[in-house]
């Protein structure tokens, strides 16, 4: 009778499989890795990770989530002392067949050794091992070479984006115009903008305007890529607000800020949405590049066929949302969950709804970009998500933009809406295509948005702003220098830090 067992046990599995088809074809030595993640050692990130995608035994993707218990990993390390490394680890099935897996170190790791298998069997390139010291995220241990820095982060030479962002600025003398420019945008009431300089390696900076809360979002991200890497010196003034403010009009001053538009010049730079996400994933933030993927549940062909948005009321096409939306509740479900623009109104768009988790949205095939104030920062995020996006027409823009095609990973819709039925009745009748404009926007967001490439801009772009800057970098005397955290960390021997800026000239 017990000897019995297992072969009733080997029969019910056996079944089990054959009734989804996806289980029996995958082929584990097909299976294909790639990510920051298999550079440990020389990619430092707070969550560091790795993609996965399964292929079946004719060497096609697997387009499924396989179910549990197909992919198996295990991450483990020693610190200095020998004792195991506390490590947070974290595997999203995307349900499309591939997996992301992440994870995060609290202190230096040595000898990390990850694991990853498919149904019993090594996956190819496995298992990888890092002799390390793998540092963490708070560690201040810079790559003395930017050049050497780049190629480890794979980041591309150059943006179209920071070409044409940069094109008015080919040579810029801040003692010429530095005065200048802190007196047109010193409006305390309508303008938050900071100085920042950043010299060997250090950041300083000087706020003027009323609401300068947010400095601590550029203050965040100019920290970290310091302990990453040894920056070049540069001064730029960094605007905390979301409408951009450079005019068309000359004289034309180079601000740095986190949205474009149509009719003005400023240098973008991805958002401080994505940007804390990008810093903070395993950390401070639930929403991020890489959750959003493995979080929602539901294939395309079981999501629910209708848009589902939710927002606050910054906008009035917002509210016009809401009307067309009660006029076709069949194909919308949308809410505004705060109303702080048009209170007044409160009585025909409200009561406001609850908040809901984005991860929700996801049940629904269809979403919306809308702008509020300006673009939309949930954008990216929308993108990665398994849904198909439909996005407003705008003037406003975020540095990547310029990369998306119409059809190709986003359905346009005009800017008062009025053609937004027909296009969802149309994605409705078109059912593979706006599946497959959903797969492209996903796949865009996986190669251009996630922690490594917005790590990788700002450094570019840091690195090209310094080419066109002709005044030596000095620090101001008004200026306050922004400390990196405490935080106990030993960085390899052989690099120091302090002999290599001295002895490098003032560039
Ligand atoms: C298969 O998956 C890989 C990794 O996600 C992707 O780069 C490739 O485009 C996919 N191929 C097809 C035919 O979808
Ligand atoms: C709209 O979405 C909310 C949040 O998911 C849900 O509670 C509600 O039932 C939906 N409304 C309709 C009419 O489906
Ligand atoms: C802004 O410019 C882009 C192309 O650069 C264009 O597609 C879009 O329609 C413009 N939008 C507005 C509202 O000006």
């Amino acid at each position: 009778m017990l000897l019995l067992m297992p072969f009733i046990l080997v029969i019910i599995q056996c079944e089990l499989s054959t009734g989804n088809k996806i289980k029996t074809d995958i082929d584990p030595s097909k299976t294909i890795i790639w990510g920051p993640g298999l550079r440990s050692e020389e990619v430092v990130m707070r969550a560091r990770y790795i993609f996965l995608q399964l292929y079946d035994t004719d060497g096609k993707n697997i387009t499924e989530s396989p179910g549990d218990g197909i992919v198996m990993t295990q991450i483990q390390g020693e610190t200095e002392e020998g004792n195991p490394c506390h490590l947070w680890k974290q595997v999203f099935d995307c349900k499309d067949g591939s997996f992301i897996i992440r994870y995060k170190i609290y202190r230096t790791c040595y000898n990390l050794n990850i694991i990853l298998r498919i149904k019993g069997k090594d996956v190819p390139g496995t298992p990888l091992t890092f002799k390390g010291p793998l540092y963490e995220e708070e560690c201040d241990c810079p790559n003395p070479s930017i050049t050497n820095w780049l190629n480890n982060y794979e980041c591309p030479e150059n943006y179209e984006q920071i070409q044409r962002d940069l094109a008015p600025f080919e040579s810029v003398d801040f003692d010429e115009m530095r005065n200048a420019i802190i007196q047109r945008f010193d409006r305390p009431n309508s303008v938050s903008i900071c100085h920042y300089i950043i010299k060997d390696n250090k950041v300083y900076r000087r706020c003027y305007g009323q609401h300068v809360d947010f400095k601590i979002f550029v203050d965040e991200i100019f920290l970290s890529l310091a302990r990453k890497v040894i920056l070049p010196n540069v001064e730029l003034f960094f605007n905390l607000g979301d409408w951009p403010l450079v005019s068309n009009s000359v004289p034309i001053h180079p601000i740095f800020s986190w949205c474009g538009s149509n009719d003005t010049m400023d240098i973008v730079l991805p958002t401080y949405d994505i940007t804390v996400a990008s810093l903070e994933n395993m950390g401070r933030v639930m929403l991020d590049m890489l959750s959003v993927q493995g979080s929602t549940n539901i294939p395309w062909q079981n999501k629910k066929e209708k848009l589902f948005w939710r927002g606050r009321d910054s906008q009035r096409e917002r509210l016009d949302l809401i009307d067309i939306a009660r006029e076709h509740p069949d194909l919308f479900n949308a809410s505004i969950t705060n109303f702080f623009f048009f209170k007044d109104e409160i009585d025909k768009y409200g009561p406001r709804q609850n908040h809901v988790s984005f991860f929700t949205f996801f049940e629904y095939k269809y979403q919306l970009n809308i702008d509020g104030t300006v673009a939309a920062y949930r954008f990216p995020f929308l993108l990665a998500g398994d849904s198909l996006v439909f996005k407003q027409d705008s003037k406003y823009y975020e540095y990547f933009y310029k990369d998306l095609r119409p059809y190709e990973h986003y359905v346009p819709v005009k800017r008062d809406l009025s053609d937004l039925v027909e296009k969802i009745l149309w994605a409705k009748k078109h059912d593979q295509e706006a599946y497959k404009i959903s797969r492209t926007g996903r796949q865009y967001a996986r190669k251009n948005l996630l922690p490594q490439n917005i790590i990788c801009y700002h450094v570019v772009l840091l690195q090209e702003w310094r080419k066109r800057l002709k005044n030596r970098v000095n620090i101001l005397p008004n200026m306050e220098e922004v400390p990196q955290p405490e935080h106990a960390c030993k960085c390899e021997s052989g690099v120091n830090q302090e002999n290599y800026i001295k002895s490098k000239d003032e560039l």
